[in-house]
């Protein structure tokens, strides 16, 4: 089934030129960029983007550091793109759970600079890609 994800390159994928790899994997892998913006994100944004997380310790530094510099934002579309997505990125903290292969562990040594965002589930998808490409 064809699925829509939102993909985020955050800003240290974006400071260590690595949009093009994140790209490239992307497309190697057979799934469509169908939108893409490299923006400054208000906090406003950042907030809203990771309402989930209000609450828990890391919240207060994980804003600071969305909104820290550019980031790039992609709508990517394929069969069963949002787990396609999850699985090109690699686990969450990239020693402990991505395996080399994966963008976050072939680059990523830290959970809070973990270079990627992908969507987790078809209702966040959606919600997501509404919030950051509204004229979609
Ligand atoms: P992501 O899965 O894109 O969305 C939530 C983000 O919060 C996650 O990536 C990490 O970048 C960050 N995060 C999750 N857990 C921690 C943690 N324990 N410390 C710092 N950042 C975290």
């Amino acid at each position: 089934m064809t699925e829509r994800t939102l993909v985020l390159v955050k800003p240290d994928g974006v400071q260590r030129r690595l949009i093009g790899e994140v790209i490239s994997r992307i497309e190697r892998k057979g799934l469509d960029v169908v939108a893409l913006e490299l923006r400054t994100v208000p906090r406003e944004l950042a907030e809203q983007h990771y309402a989930e997380h209000d609450g828990k310790p890391f919240f207060g530094d994980l804003l600071e550091f969305i909104t820290s510099g550019q980031v790039l934002a992609a709508v990517v579309e394929g069969p069963r793109a949002i787990a396609a997505f999850r699985q090109l990125a690699g686990g969450t903290d990239p020693v402990e759970k991505a395996t080399p292969g994966t963008i976050r562990g072939d680059f990523g040594l830290e959970t809070q600079y973990n270079l990627v965002h992908g969507s987790d589930s078809p209702e966040s998808a959606a919600r997501e890609i509404k919030l950051w490409f509204p004229n979609l």
